[in-house]
């Protein structure tokens, strides 16, 4: 598996048998001197992962992908495009193990309204923290998640292990993210993004940083905030939060 990431042009790949989070992991590896470029963490175990909005990240068995990509940041870089460079990047990555996925504001990818994988985007230091963790071998799940997630094993994705999903992650994120630093693929990138989104033109129910709010996802802005419409039609814009897909009139 390194050879491969290194014919990518990687040059640091950190496994660890068990980590409690491949994005601890990173920060640790930063704060020792021992990261300087981009580079790739990940594990066969995680035991404490987390997720966005105080989530944690259930890796049942290590049956799911844990993985952290590194990014070196260029101060000049748009980083309010990341989250969904790196959604659309992990969505072209699972399309090539499973059809039917969409991407639910802002970077949860879904299968027949269930969680395939989750995103955690950090910044650190002088580095983003690209944290993805994808359900690859699952065949069950905990009860406390049972009827809201999926893995590539149970969509009957041709049996891939979870290095065959590392190695096309890299790739794809990789250079999903480079579009932030051009107006122009970024643009293209913003696109091809609502084409696959589950969130565009929905009644939902955004869970944000102000608090609850109900209305019409009438777009998103030119970096992928929600533009919501309520029911006397005042429109706001939201950055941060999760959104709840049933339909709220
Ligand atoms: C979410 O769905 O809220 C985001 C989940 C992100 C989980 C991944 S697993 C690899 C990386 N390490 C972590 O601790 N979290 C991310």
């Amino acid at each position: 598996m390194t050879n491969d990431l290194a014919q990518l042009g990687l040059p640091v790949v950190f496994f660890f048998n068990e980590t409690d989070s491949t994005n601890t992991a990173a920060k640790r590896l930063i704060l020792e001197g021992k990261i300087s470029e981009d580079a790739v963490i990940t594990c066969a175990r995680q035991t404490n992962g987390r997720g966005r909005r105080g989530r944690s990240w259930l890796d049942d068995g290590g049956n799911s992908l844990c993985v952290t990509l590194v990014k070196k940041l260029d101060i000049a870089e748009h980083l309010e495009r990341l989250p969904l460079a790196v959604a659309l990047g992990v969505y072209d990555a699972l399309s090539s193990f499973s059809t039917n996925l969409g991407i639910k504001w802002p970077n949860d990818i879904l299968c027949g309204g269930k969680k395939l994988s989750g995103i955690l985007v950090e910044l650190f230091d002088s580095y983003a923290l690209m944290g993805v963790g994808v359900n690859v071998l699952n065949v069950d799940f905990p009860d406390e998640i049972k009827s809201i997630a999926t893995s590539l094993r149970i969509l009957g994705a041709n049996a891939p292990c979870k290095d065959d999903v590392l190695i096309k992650l890299v790739e794809c994120v990789f250079s999903s993210v480079k579009a932030i630093s051009s107006d122009e693929a970024f643009s293209a990138a913003l696109v091809r993004y609502k084409a696959v989104s589950l969130t565009i033109h929905k009644h939902v129910c955004v869970f944000g940083a102000a608090g609850t709010a109900t209305g019409f996802v009438k777009d998103f802005d030119d970096v992928g905030r929600i533009i919501l419409v309520d029911n006397n039609g005042y429109e706001s814009i939201i950055d941060v939060g999760d959104v709840s897909l049933r339909e709220v009139k």
